[in-house]
């Protein structure tokens, strides 16, 4: 089967020599030298335009790049300065339900690793299921539920290179517990209520019926979402370190009326000042 560019969508299995490709040409397009990756998520991009002295590299001219499809998902690479680090932030992302292979979805954080890139924050949009949670709060991600993964597609399935990680990763401190505690004390100094919780992710793109709401709540998720888990997962592979947030932009806990893509952008929106505060107070603190 192959999708709509042609690529075999199931069995896409890419190398070190695809992900060196795309690393090579970026580092050709700038000066920077970066040390942090950012994968900015559904109505966060802003965060990107905050980014000094940017060199900005559309997805669609990277070799092997997966450019997205979505409202709200603008495709670049923006390298620069932001709070006395040098990042490379992903604005806008591919989802796994646009089309593309698990493999193809993640080359971006295969690439960052290339160039040498050693921590990543990865950021989303995601439904609330713990009741606690209202939409406009932000989560530190503590575990994830990878269920699309369980089922089959998960981005490290295929031939393992050694070179690149383990054959079997370990998931058990996913989300580094250094860089938790740095969140929860630039959450406490700069009055953000941070909320805490396990992110799932499902492969959409339908939002949740209230029968998979209350099986989602039932097996431990506090939000869910259709990225994240696997972007972690090969940037675990790959030796990274981790730190995820999750922008609530809906409740689903409290039987929820209708979901929509619109709710999850304005939801965005609203929240993105309190989550690029914590971004950037992360940031000038990270060593
Ligand atoms: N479900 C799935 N993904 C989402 C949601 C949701 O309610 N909100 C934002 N991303």
């Amino acid at each position: 089967m192959t999708n709509f560019v042609g690529e075999h969508l199931t069995d896409e299995f890419l190398t070190r020599a695809d992900y060196e490709r795309a690393a090579q040409f970026i580092a050709a397009k700038t000066k920077h030298k970066p040390t942090i990756g950012l994968v900015l998520g559904s109505g966060l991009n802003l965060l990107a335009d905050e980014i000094a002295h940017a060199d900005v590299i559309p997805f669609r001219d990277i070799p092997g790049f997966p450019v997205p499809t979505v409202e709200g998902h603008s495709g670049a690479l923006v390298i620069g300065g932001l709070s006395g680090k040098t990042v490379m932030a992903l604005r806008g992302r591919v989802h796994y339900y646009e089309g593309h292979s698990m493999q193809r979805v993640t080359l971006p954080i295969r690439a960052m690793r290339a160039l040498g890139i050693g921590t990543v924050i990865v950021t989303n949009a995601a439904g609330g299921v713990n009741e606690k949670f209202h939409a406009g709060e932000v989560m530190l991600l503590t575990d994830h539920i990878n269920l699309v993964g369980m089922t089959g597609a998960n981005p490290l399935r295929g031939p393992n290179d050694d070179s690149l990680g383990p054959r079997f990763p370990d998931m058990t401190h996913a989300y580094d517990p250094a860089l938790c505690d740095l969140a929860r004390a630039v959450a406490r100094e700069t009055g953000i209520a941070l909320r805490e919780g396990v992110y799932m992710m499902l492969a959409g793109p339908s939002f949740e019926s209230p029968a998979d709401v209350r099986f989602i709540r039932l097996i431990g998720a506090d939000a869910v979402g259709m990225s994240t888990v696997a972007e972690v997962i090969v940037a675990r592979h790959g030796g990274m370190r981790v730190l995820g947030l999750s922008l609530i932009s809906n409740s689903l806990a409290h039987g929820h009326d209708k979901v929509s893509h619109e709710e999850v952008l304005a939801a965005g929106k609203r929240a993105v000042p309190q989550l690029a505060a914590l971004i950037k107070g992360v940031l000038a603190r990270m060593d």
